[in-house]
């Protein structure tokens, strides 16, 4: 029975803003440009599309009917948003509905499959989809070395990187946004001091965040003052050493300088890969939260658990209901799927990786009258992440008893057969369980689709009270509704107050009672610490990793960031993102401060 097509009757609480970016970016336009579908009926065509997977498992045309329309009220009422390929793709002629992918780059022009020119096809394929791609450079041999065809010298992979940026240029993705890469380099690569100075031009590699690939051997060696070995990526054989604090010193430079590189710790992320026997991870998508194999993909969407505080209390009983019926589909998006390269068709469909997060977690701690930089503000994250991996994880159980568990789950670390479920100790890397998908957490950024939903971003800390954001070019102006509506209720409300907490960037000022300048604490005014401390809290129980900015001051000196660093690995993230306040132009959001 084919559905309706007008979306069904009842109450859709888009914000104007929301309807202003989905018109610009998302919906479906004629050849003037001109938008055919109002929010609507863009969010319609999704529910439609991804409800049609549950009749491959014998549902009946009410039940498919009746999924649909829950899934279409848990996005229009904003307590839900799958990424934004699945918006911009669902019901058209691309169908590519995922955020992520990590392609290989070996050690050959062309390969057939997985050279290097091959994977810069596919990265087009992908870009031009609407995904973003994560790359690492580590097996193309250094800069210098020896090309045995020719007889000439390899260029090493800070160029090819370059000649990857460019194309991205060239290709914009789904022909809404640009393209968006993640370049990794092991810390033991031969050329990685040049790959950590690779971005110190702001103008160049623009298209590319980058972050090394840090092992534990080398954190020991930072600690103890010692060296480590280079090693040769085609042959694994030592070419050199280098102090390891030395190298240290020169990725918090950069950091500290410009944002990049960042840190991904590689060995930690491979510690919890639940498919080992499938490969490694070597590389994550753009925005770092998503280590992913060779050929991986993983689809985003993210609970808005701002949305269910009434009245200063959680409402966790709708908040299971609505992780479950998330789960359930971002499961469905990989039957529906098309995906761009038949290698990742197959992939996603043995392992069914999803990625389920939040979004307006800021937004919960303030409704709850909790500042996010206190030691309770770090509970309710540890808290909320863990609600969500469990009923994530009881609602991919369920799914698994009525679809079959994801097709390599015997062999994963949830699965029965033990090769890949114990450690170097003999201990169980997680208790057995059965699974529809391999992984089931993750928190991604959510910088599209929490202005969609009108929620603060991801598990981030409020950026402002008041400020301009740019979005795709339009300057939209934002406050925060929960400020203005408590300042109202309790009669120390006025435009010039709103003016100068724009212009100044804080809520400090004597008319803001203490109380409300402590819970509405903003970005650059929290301590790096409390940042590390809520990832640490919320990567606990995470399946992925999470997508974390700890901003500091204009001030912050080297010391604190490698201080930060050095927190975050010993409290067990998978990777860290600093941004020191004002040091680079074009920031997408901010405050009357950084003006
Ligand atoms: O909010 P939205 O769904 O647009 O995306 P996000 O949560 O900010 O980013 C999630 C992931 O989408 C990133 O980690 C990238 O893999 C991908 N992305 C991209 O490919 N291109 C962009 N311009 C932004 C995000």
């Amino acid at each position: 029975m084919p559905f309706s097509a007008t979306p069904p009757e009842g109450l859709v609480t888009l914000s104007a803003n929301a309807r202003t970016v989905l018109d610009k970016r998302y919906l479906v336009k004629d050849k003037s440009g001109k938008s055919v579908e109002k929010p609507e009926d863009m969010f319609w065509r999704v529910a439609t599309v991804v409800a049609e997977a549950d009749r491959r498992y014998g549902a009946s045309d009410g039940a498919v009917q009746a999924v649909a329309e829950e899934f279409y009220f848990l996005m229009t009422q904003r307590r839900f948003e799958p990424n934004s390929p699945t918006l911009m793709n669902a019901g058209r002629p691309l169908g590519q509905l995922s955020a992520c992918f990590v392609l290989p780059v070996d050690d050959a022009l062309s390969n057939g499959q997985s050279g290097i020119y091959d994977t810069l096809r596919s990265m087009a394929l992908i870009h031009q989809s609407g995904g973003g791609t994560g790359f690492s450079f580590s097996r193309l041999r250094s800069k210098g070395a020896m090309v045995r065809s020719t007889t000439g010298v390899a260029s090493g992979p800070i160029s090819f990187m370059e000649l990857y940026d460019a194309s991205t240029d060239a290709v914009k993705q789904g022909g809404t946004r640009r393209g968006a890469n993640m370049g990794i380099l092991r810390v033991d690569h031969p050329d990685v001091l040049d790959f950590i100075a690779s971005k110190e031009d702001l103008t160049k590699i623009t298209n590319f965040n980058i972050s090394v690939g840090i092992t534990t051997k080398f954190m020991d060696a930072v600690k103890v003052d010692g060296s480590y070995d280079l090693l040769d990526p085609s042959t694994g054989q030592v070419t050199g050493q280098a102090r390891a604090r030395d190298v240290w010193d020169k990725m918090i430079l950069g950091a500290w300088r410009t944002g990049e590189p960042g840190v991904f710790f590689i060995d930690e992320a491979n510690r919890y890969n639940p498919v080992p026997h499938l490969g490694a991870y070597e590389a994550t998508n753009p925005c770092g939260e998503q280590p992913l194999l060779a050929y991986d993909v993983c689809n985003l969407g993210s609970v808005n658990v701002g949305y269910y505080v009434n009245n200063g209390e959680v409402d966790w009983e709708a908040m299971r209901r609505d992780i479950a019926l998330s789960t359930h589909f971002l499961d469905n998006i990989i039957d529906v799927n098309k995906y761009p390269l038949p290698e990742i068709d197959s992939l996603s469909k043995r392992i069914r990786r999803i990625g389920l997060g939040v979004m307006g977690f800021a937004d919960m701690l303030v409704r709850l009258g909790i500042p996010y930089d206190s030691a309770e503000g770090v509970e309710m994250g540890r808290k909320v992440m863990e609600f969500l991996d469990v009923e994530g994880k009881k609602e991919s159980e369920r799914l698994a008893k009525e679809r079959g568990a994801f097709p390599e789950w015997a062999r994963s670390i949830w699965g029965p057969d033990e090769t890949c479920a114990r450690d170097e100790n003999g201990e169980r890397i997680r208790p057995m369980q059965l699974l529809r998908n391999c992984n089931v957490t993750t928190v991604a950024p959510t910088g599209t689709i929490s202005i969609i939903a009108g929620c603060s971003s991801g598990l981030e800390p409020l950026f402002a009270v008041a400020f301009m954001r740019n979005q795709a070019g339009v300057m939209m102006p934002d406050v925060n509704e929960d400020f203005v509506a408590i300042a109202k209720s309790e009669g120390w409300f006025s435009d010039e107050l709103m003016e100068r907490i724009a212009k100044t960037g804080t809520v400090k000022h004597a008319d803001v009672p203490l109380k409300w300048q402590a819970v509405f604490n903003t970005a650059n005014n929290i301590a790096p610490v409390y940042h590390i401390q809520m990832q640490a809290a919320f990567q606990q129980h995470c399946d992925s990793a999470i997508s974390k900015t700890t901003n500091f001051g204009y001030a912050a000196t080297q010391d604190d960031v490698r201080a930060i660093y050095e927190m975050a690995y010993d409290m067990k993230c998978k990777g860290v993102t600093v941004y020191r306040d004002g040091s680079r132009d074009n920031q997408v959001l901010s405050t009357g401060a950084t003006q």
